[in-house]
């Protein structure tokens, strides 16, 4: 399994990502997932510099920019050069601040063109009866892989996270049959996407509110990848935890 800690600005002081670094180290010496930290930028390279352990790094964001006169803006290639690996891509919460999904498909070829992975996050605001949620999330992901090169789009990891589940608790998260529903229809657009492809082999995570509580049945016979996980990634023991229940 692929499990992301998604910091976002939960995390701001070094001693405290410190010791986040040091849990996630011990947690992937000892199981075979693939733990990937995604701090805040500043802290990201204060880790990542004397990183010599199994565990990966993600920006958050990359800048739709690739660098020159735009203050403030951390490009693809700084996260890079830091010892980043993967990249958080159209997180519903910067797409909630304006972006669209031209930049997404910018900023997703900015990480790919430095050799990183690319994490889509797609997911709808709320669910119908009609089924619309799906079309949505179709054109989501279309609209973002569409801007690719056919093997670029190979290369990009699916988040699934519906917004109606992220920052709450287990209860709140989808129910395991829901998200294996979700997943068979993710790996039919993808196919479309990716033809000539084995649309199986994207890997495909899901996010929002996952917790120690509700991991197993979440990663068990739902058909995923992994994990984006958000608020339960903060604290050592909760994180730990979480790990461990995941098989
Ligand atoms: P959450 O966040 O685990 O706190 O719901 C997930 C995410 O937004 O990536």
């Amino acid at each position: 399994m692929l499990i992301i800690a998604n910091w976002k600005a939960y995390v701001e002081e070094a001693a405290q990502a410190k010791k986040l670094y040091a849990t996630a180290k011990r947690l992937a010496s000892a199981s075979k997932h693939e733990l990937v930290l995604a701090p805040p930028a500043p802290l990201l390279s204060l880790l990542s510099a004397k990183n010599r352990s199994r565990v990966a790094f993600s920006a958050q964001d990359v800048s739709a920019s690739t660098g020159g006169a735009a203050t403030g803006e951390n490009t693809a290639a700084a996260y890079a050069a830091a010892g980043a690996s993967y990249a958080i891509v159209g997180h519903s919460e910067r797409r909630a601040m304006g972006e669209t999904d031209a930049t997404i498909a910018l900023k997703l070829r900015h990480a790919l063109a430095e050799g990183m992975t690319p994490v889509l996050c797609v997911g709808e605001r709320e669910r119908d009866l009609e089924g619309h949620y799906l079309s949505f999330v179709r054109a989501e992901i279309t609209a973002a892989l569409e801007r690719l090169e056919p093997k670029e789009r190979a290369q990009v990891v699916l988040a699934y996270e519906p917004i109606w589940a992220i920052g709450k608790t287990a209860a709140d998260a989808i129910n395991p049959n829901d998200l294996a529903e979700m997943v068979l229809y993710l790996r039919k657009v993808l196919a479309e996407l990716l033809p000539g492809k084995n649309p199986a082999k994207t890997r495909i995570l899901y996010g929002g509110s996952v917790e120690p509580e509700g991991a197993r049945d979440l990663a068990g016979g739902t058909g995923v990848d992994g994990f984006l996980v958000g608020h339960a990634s903060v604290d050592p023991k909760t994180f730990s935890n979480l790990v461990r229940a995941v098989l």
